[in-house]
């Protein structure tokens, strides 16, 4: 009968047959599905395994650390860290239109990948995340932003020139199967259970303009709201607020509004929150969070996150709007 331990087994079993004695490389996004491939071939083929995990700044609060701390310290992967910020706030000074961003860090993406891949000469395998849906999207109409999505950490980007096999040991898996499995191989629940996070991160949450100062202050007031709607518990359902909704982060707005703060006035940044709830992500309502934690939440922000004087909470379903305000 199906079990999760025969599941692991067999699909051990292929990899090993699939890949052999070859090395095999994989890009470490943070995301689940990444993350929980990692976790499979490392059972699988241990130090054939190599990630490389991509820094470029525009990750939430710790995520660089805490992919560290899972793969390297805690199960023990090889991961190569390259800290690219530098780079990708480079190339997108001054690029404020949204598909252009997206465009600029798609690419400096590849090419940090295959500058790390490039000093691994013996990989022979290309390893990636992608789940059924995936398979299923691609086979499908290739236009709007569902195709461009992916096409950012799955290596239909990748040149020719990197002649690697592709290794794609979640094709055949949902995405509660994916989570599954990861719980099953020993990665933490709340790595598991996140909410999607968009390839392009913060880049795509702070409208026009990137700027490393801007990244800094959304990230911890994104931190903020994130603690709080995990912390806060709906009584009916006995779930908290992080697992009632499907989406939630903060959207950094290059606009300034005037405020008081002791006797002084302020003239400091604005922030949106972004909670929705969705099965499919293609339609979306809006959270109807209760207003103590939204007042909460503005508190916060607003008295720890000095640059920021003014918390607005997003009440725009999809359609008409999106998801992500770019
Ligand atoms: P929208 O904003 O289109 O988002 O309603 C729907 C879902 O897609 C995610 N999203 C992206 N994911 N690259 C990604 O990997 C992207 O460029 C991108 N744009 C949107 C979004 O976070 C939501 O889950």
């Amino acid at each position: 009968s199906w079990t999760m331990p025969n599941y692991i087994d067999q699909a051990v079993a292929k990899i090993r047959e699939q890949v052999g004695t070859d090395e095999v490389i994989l890009g470490l996004s943070g995301g689940v599905d990444s993350s929980v491939a990692a976790a499979l071939i490392h059972r699988a083929i241990g130090d054939q395994l190599t990630c490389v995990f991509v820094d470029n700044g525009l990750l939430r609060l710790n995520e660089g650390k805490q992919v560290m701390e899972t793969f390297a310290e805690h199960l023990g992967v090889r991961v190569i860290h390259v800290d690219a910020t530098a780079q990708f706030m480079g190339h997108l000074a001054g690029v404020s239109d949204p598909e252009a961003k997206r465009k600029i860090i798609g690419r400096e993406f590849v090419e940090v990948f295959q500058a790390e891949s490039a000093k691994l000469p013996s990989a022979k395998w290309l390893a990636q995340g992608t789940i059924y849906p995936d398979v299923i999207e691609s086979a499908g109409a290739k236009t709007g932003k569902a195709h461009a999505i992916k096409s950012h950490h799955n290596v239909g980007g990748l040149p020719e020139t990197m002649k690697l096999s592709l290794l794609e040991p979640l094709r055949e898996l949902f995405k509660d199967e994916v989570r599954e499995l990861g719980v099953a191989l020993g990665l933490a629940p709340e790595l598991v259970y996140r909410h999607p996070f968009p390839g392009p991160g913060l880049g795509v949450r702070i409208l026009g303009e990137v700027k490393q100062e801007y990244c800094e202050l959304l990230k911890r007031a994104d931190a903020i709201f994130i603690e709080e709607l995990r912390a806060a518990q709906d009584e009916k359902s006995g779930k908290n607020w992080y697992q009632l909704t499907s989406q939630a982060f903060v959207v950094f707005l290059p606009v300034k509004s005037v405020g008081v703060m002791g006797d002084g006035r302020t003239y400091d940044y604005v922030v949106a929150l972004r909670a929705v709830v969705t099965s499919d992500f293609m339609t979306a309502k809006w959270a109807e969070l209760p207003y103590d934690l939204l007042g909460k939440v503005s508190n916060r922000i607003i008295n720890e996150v000095r640059g920021i004087n003014r918390v607005v909470y997003d009440v725009s379903g999809k359609p008409p709007a999106t998801i992500e305000w770019e």
